[in-house]
């Protein structure tokens, strides 16, 4: 029984709305199918959710982490610097201490061609930085790159893009571009003093792990020097350890003219940045003046990170631990649905008998608490590019995985 002076007020309780249903509304999608991971911490080879699944990181973030997650040298790093400054002015004007010592061991672990650095965000703005450097350079404004790259997102990156399905929204592109076939003798003729840059991959990454015939490579590399034209490697996928070697062209000793890096770089922080000699990357600073310029491109805590990482690829031994990894992988991941496994180092698809099963086992994996990932332009292979720390227990570990998820799927 309510006292007189007693009202009862109605209150309507609505659900409190979940993570995944604000995270739909208020982020911006790039897909209708997002993966919706709930990712609460991150340690080494592994991702938690809020349930405290743990995930087996077969993925890097597509090639990011290579040292695993929350390495303790770059959190090191990070520490020492955030105790130091945030942020002053990043493009060539104040002196960081840690853009001088990347630079400077580049120059140590790839020589002097190497040893002169355009710090950026990201790999796409690293990209536009080659795609500009070509055209102020040589002073002509064409450009070419392969068939079924991926350069990044922004309008100019995008351009490079030969792929219409993807791009065909976002016409007109940059003018001048066009496209080659990567492993195409014919197309070396497009290769022509009319030329500023060619700015591809070694290995193509998100064509499904596409080996370069060395030969061609070397043709091409001809070709460029022959014809005034720029090479720029965009080694974003394959740089800092992934393959074995620091950079992948190493291993084909073909050298460009421009070395494009980001992804695995910062260990974890935002950073991307071009390579080359003194001459050709102060094209910046003159005819005009400020040529290109970047608010945090080159940040003070993702270049105290990228030294760390950088120090620790070159010193730890962790690059020549690659080739036995990819052995164990190869062995773990004999199986009656897998038709081939290609390399990379750790850059690895892994291509399915049948294109129809890519889906269910993609998404098994992730039920099974395996990490791995699709690529743009093969649609019969999963990505597996595991942190370089992965140990040949994780490996069998994942593969056992792996396995029995392919079982689920063929029946
Ligand atoms: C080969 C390659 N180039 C460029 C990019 C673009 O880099 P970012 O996403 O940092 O802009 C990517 C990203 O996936 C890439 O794989």
């Amino acid at each position: 029984m309510l006292a007189d002076n007693c009202k009862l007020i109605f209150v309507e309780i609505k659900p409190m709305p979940s993570q995944r249903s604000l995270f739909l509304h208020h982020v911006a999608q790039t897909s209708p199918w997002p993966m919706v991971i709930e990712v609460e911490r991150a340690e080494g080879m592994y991702l938690y959710d809020k349930d405290d699944k743990r995930y087996l990181d077969f993925d890097s973030g597509f090639s990011v982490s290579s040292l695993g997650h929350r390495h303790p040298v770059v959190i090191k790093a990070l520490e020492d610097q955030m105790a130091k400054y945030l942020h002053t002015t990043v493009y060539g004007e104040h002196i960081q201490a840690s853009q001088i010592r990347f630079a400077m061991k580049l120059e140590e672990c790839l020589g002097p061609d190497f040893g002169t650095v355009y710090y950026t965000n990201s790999g796409s703005e690293a990209v536009e930085v080659a795609l500009k450097a070509g055209r102020k350079i040589t002073g002509r404004y064409r450009a070419l790159s392969c068939k079924n790259a991926y350069h990044g997102s922004t309008l100019g990156a995008e351009s490079l893009r030969s792929d219409i399905a993807y791009t065909s929204a976002l016409m007109p592109g940059v003018p001048g571009i066009d496209h080659i076939g990567f492993n195409s003798w014919e197309d070396l003729e497009k290769i022509d003093s009319s030329i500023g840059i060619l700015i591809m991959e070694v290995v193509q990454a998100e064509a499904g792990v596409i080996l370069p015939d060395p030969a061609w490579l070397r043709a091409v590399r001809d070709r460029c020097t022959r014809h005034g034209c720029l090479l720029a490697f965009d080694e974003i996928q394959t740089g800092f350890g992934r393959t074995g070697k620091l950079f992948a062209h190493q291993q084909y000793q073909v050298f460009p003219d421009l070395l494009i890096m980001a992804k695995g770089m910062g260990g974890g922080m935002p950073v991307g940045a071009v390579a080359g000699s003194q001459q050709l990357m102060h094209c910046f600073s003159s005819r005009p003046a400020l040529g290109h310029i970047t608010t945090f491109g080159g940040h003070p805590m993702s270049l105290a990170a990228s030294v760390a990482v950088l120090e620790f690829m070159a010193e730890s031994g962790i690059m020549d631990t690659v080739g036995d990894k990819v052995e164990l992988f190869k062995k773990e991941l004999d199986h009656s649905a897998i038709k081939e496994v290609r390399s990379a180092g750790l850059l690895m698809a892994i291509t399915l008998e049948k294109a129809e099963n890519l889906g269910p086992v993609v998404s098994g994996l992730l039920e099974s608490g395996v990490m791995v990932d699709y690529f743009l332009f093969n649609a019969d292979s999963f990505r597996i590019a595991p942190p370089l720390i992965v140990t040949p227990d994780q490996i069998r570990e994942g593969c056992a995985l792996i396995k029995s998820v392919l079982d689920k799927v063929i029946g």
